[in-house]
This record gives C-alpha cells, structure tokens and sequence, in this order.
C-alpha cells in the first residue's frame, strides 16, 4: 500500500510539472541580432528540433538586435521567468562583461544556465572588389592603405566586433580603420558584398556560402589549426599559421532563461535541449555550415556556468589589451 502511494505521488508530481509547462504560450527564443545572421540560423534550427523533444512545446524566434546584443540579453533578463522567455546568445555573454562598464543585468547572477549549443569558428573575410587573394597580400593591403579602410561588426560586444579587436590589435592596425556597427552580420554582409564596408570577421556558419559563390573573399580562419574536416574552408590558413602568434578565437552559443525560472521547467528545458543537440537533422546542419555541436558537459547547466565564467576571466585581459570599451 506504501508503496502504491509513493509512486502515486511521483507520478502526480510528474504531471504537475509536465501540465503547467509548456502550456498553449509559444517559447520565444530572443536573438539579440537581426534575423538571417548566424545567432539566428543557430536559433531557428535549435527551435525546429526542440520542437520535436519538448511535446507541446512551440517555438517562435524574436530579434531583439542593437547595442551588440545587449539590449535583447537585458529584455530577457528581466522578463517573466516562466521559460517563455529564453535568450540564445553567443560569446558576447562574457565579452560584454569585460567590453561595457555598466550592463542592465549580470551575466553570472541575472539567468539560469540551460546548456550550450555549439562552437563555432570565425573567418576573415573581404569585400570581392579587394585587390588581395592570399592572406598576405590582404595584411600588406591593409598597411597600404591605413586610415582608408573600414571593418564591419555587430555592435560592441559581438563576435564579430571581438574578433576585429583581436586581429587589429595582433597585427597593430588598431588605427588604420574605421569601425562600423550594424544591428547584426546579416546587414553586415550585406554591406560587404555590396562594397560598401572593406572587411570582417564573422562566424563560418554565415560565410562559408557567401565564400563559396565567390560575394566576398575569405582570408583565413581564427581556429589555432586550419579546420581540416570542412569542406571549404580546410583551405583556408589559420591566423597562427600567418603569424600571428597564439590567436585563438572559437565562440560558442548558449541558452539562457531569467533567473527564478522554477527548477522543474529548467530541467525540461535541458531535457529538451540535450536530446535536440542529438538530433541527426540538426547535426547535419550545423555541422555543415562548420558548427561543433556541444556533446561534452556544457550541455548541463552547471558545466555551461562554468564555462562561461571561465571565458569572462579569459577574455577580460585580452579585451584591455585591445583597449575599446563601451559605456
Ligand atoms: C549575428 O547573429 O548577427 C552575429 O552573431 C553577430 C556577431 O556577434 O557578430
């Protein structure tokens, strides 16, 4: 009899979780950059696989884009926490930390942990009309021609924008261009393709097809090697290869809810989360587009916690080296 009425009360605690979440209200995964960038692929597929894992569960995706993804991780930070609200951001959740000197929320305090989605490498990239095709010629046209040129990024605090710090700090061209902001790399590329920005440095999940039908030039990857199993981009140089000693840069996504959000929905979402990352269809994409789908402990909630709090410390004194900082 005991025992009848303790696996009564599990099952009648398992439905209380499974009745209130997720419920008819759609989940909305807020991309703090503009629709058809690589945030918002990454999102957009994560929506279409957790919607197989999580029954009931329907997903939207909302851009929230501006202030290099700020403005949409402070909309989650503060919104109802009742998991219908996540936030799926990149390495801006550490960089921000060290790039802003006042945030509206706090990385490590304001959210819940869900689990990471990927690593995703970087490529530099070019404008077609550019007169360089190696990586070489690229570097000598750009002393060429200091204080003429411009680099395109998402706003401070994207990947985008840390990758150009980066590389203009390594190769000390900090000065010879100008900086232009956009609400994301999908206006970004844009503006590139057209010839109205010089250069970038942007995600392969966003480059690897423009590369490919020949609309911008890529000049080498930001990976510490070169990125031997993709099918374009293996032939490409890495940046330590061109010399520049120790570049290393990898971003990665992450999902996020407002902190408060109740433990048992949590723990739905990173059920959800972790069955999607296995998905075939979704590793197919991301895979072909030169993501590395997370499989090790970054899928739960307290490895992605530890990671990210490993990344603020790293990024902290990289970022002060390249010395830009926002308000
Ligand atoms: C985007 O989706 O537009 C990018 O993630 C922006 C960036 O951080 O460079």
């Amino acid at each position: 009899m005991k025992r009848i009425l303790v696996l009564a009360a599990a099952v009648t605690a398992l439905f209380a979780n499974a009745q209130g979440f997720p419920g008819t209200k759609p989940i909305s995964f807020v991309v703090p950059f503009a629709a058809g960038g690589p945030t918002d692929r990454v999102a957009r597929d994560l929506a279409e696989a957790m919607r197989k894992t999580l029954p009931g569960g329907n997903f939207v995706v909302e851009n929230v884009n501006g202030a290099g993804g700020t403005i949409g991780a402070t909309k989650v930070a503060k919104a109802t926490p009742d998991g219908h609200t996540l936030l799926l951001w990149h390495i801006g959740m550490a960089s921000t930390a060290g790039l802003y000197r006042k945030l509206q929320y706090k990385p490590l305090e304001d959210f819940e942990y869900l689990g990471m989605v990927n690593d995703v490498p970087m490529t530099l990239i070019g404008k077609p009309q550019l007169p360089a095709n190696t990586y070489r010629d690229f570097e000598n046209y750009i002393r060429a021609n200091s204080g003429k040129l411009n680099i395109a990024h998402a706003g401070l605090g994207s990947a985008s924008h840390l990758c150009g710090l980066m590389w203009q700090s390594a190769v000390n061209a900090k000065e010879a261009m100008t900086t232009i902001p956009f609400g994301g790399t999908a206006p970004a590329m844009t503006a590139l393709i057209g010839g109205q920005v010089d250069l970038m440095c942007d995600q392969t999940t966003n480059t690897t097809a423009q590369i490919e039908a020949g609309r911008v030039k890529g000049f080498a990857v930001t990976t510490a090697g070169r990125l031997n199993n993709h099918k374009l981009l293996k032939d490409y140089p890495s940046l330590q290869e061109m010399g520049l000693k120790g570049f290393n840069l990898t971003i990665w996504h992450g999902l996020y809810a407002p902190k408060g959000t109740p433990a048992p929905v949590l723990k739905q979402l990173n059920d959800a989360l972790k069955l999607a990352l296995k998905d075939p269809e979704f590793l197919k994409k991301q895979e072909g587009l030169g993501a590395i789908v997370v499989t090790d402990k970054r899928m739960e909630p307290e490895g992605h916690k530890a990671f990210v709090t490993a990344e603020i410390a790293k990024l902290k004194p990289v970022i002060e080296a390249a010395g830009k900082f926002a308000d």
